[in-house]
């Protein structure tokens, strides 16, 4: 139920680089992983690009939103020096350029879609085109991703427009419907937060026969601790101290 990697590096680098950018899959892949989550919403004009926050402010100085610039516009502005000022000349990456530089390095990608609100149908579909598109130009090497998400219209309008491409639901906290939820997106996953797992429920996801992810452990005993209550896996922001390869702790 989990053909993926155990150990996954939240938003390319985890707390080691600029989240969602090349920069970051370059740190992910400098400290041994080939599996990386990152973060995609449209533009203005419809590219998927990697970001997290609709809004600038964050990761990006200034006013303005995602889905009001175009994507011409975003490319250009500074996704670092928040991070650090060496990093000021890296920027905003388009999902393609992400996806071809994971490829190329044989990186399995969790694709978050994240749309900025009221685009959750477009985003769903654009990506999951786009993915589909991606996918056939890189021939028979090309790993496939899993989609994920928080909003549930995303991913059934990704599953229309790509259903061979595996998707995952992203929930916070407890939900009682998970399981329908999981049904009718045809979804191989739930994806939940690790603050709000316990054994019990974590039994109940792995006996109906669906993967679990967690996001996001940052502390090697917890990871320890949930993967022993039948976790798959899980994304980390300390891809010092969690290693790739499953060992846990380095
Ligand atoms: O996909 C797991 C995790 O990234 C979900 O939360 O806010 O970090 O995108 P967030
Ligand atoms: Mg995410």
């Amino acid at each position: 139920m989990w053909p993926y990697p155990k150990v996954v590096a939240h938003r390319g680098g985890g707390s080691l680089a600029p989240e969602n950018t090349l920069t970051a899959m370059q740190c992910g892949l400098d400290y041994g992983f080939r599996a990386v989550e990152f973060d995609v919403m449209l533009s203005k004009d419809g590219v998927p690009v990697l970001m997290h926050d609709p809004d600038f402010g964050r990761t990006v100085a200034g006013t303005g939103s995602v889905a009001t610039t175009l994507a011409q516009d975003l490319l250009q502005m500074d996704a670092g020096s928040w991070f650090d000022p060496r990093f000021a000349q890296v920027h905003v990456p388009t999902y393609e350029a992400v996806f071809l530089f994971c490829q190329a390095h044989q990186i399995w990608m969790n694709v978050e879609i994240k749309p900025a609100p009221g685009f959750e149908q477009e985003t769903g579909r654009v990506v999951a085109s786009l993915t589909q598109k991606l996918l056939v130009d890189c021939g028979a090497k090309a790993i496939p991703p899993l989609f994920s998400s928080f909003s549930f219209e995303a991913l059934e309008f990704a599953k229309e427009a790509a259903p061979e491409i595996a998707r995952g639901y992203l929930i916070d906290e407890f939900q009682s419907d998970w399981h329908d939820a999981l049904r009718t997106l045809e979804a191989v996953a739930l994806h939940t937060n690790q603050k709000h797992l316990t054994p019990e429920w974590a039994k109940e996801i792995k006996s109906a026969g669906y993967g679990l992810f967690c996001y996001t452990v940052n502390v090697a005993e917890r990871g320890r601790e949930i993967l022993a209550w039948g976790v798959d896996g899980f994304c980390t922001d300390r891809i010092d101290l969690i290693s790739a390869d499953f060992a846990i702790a380095r």
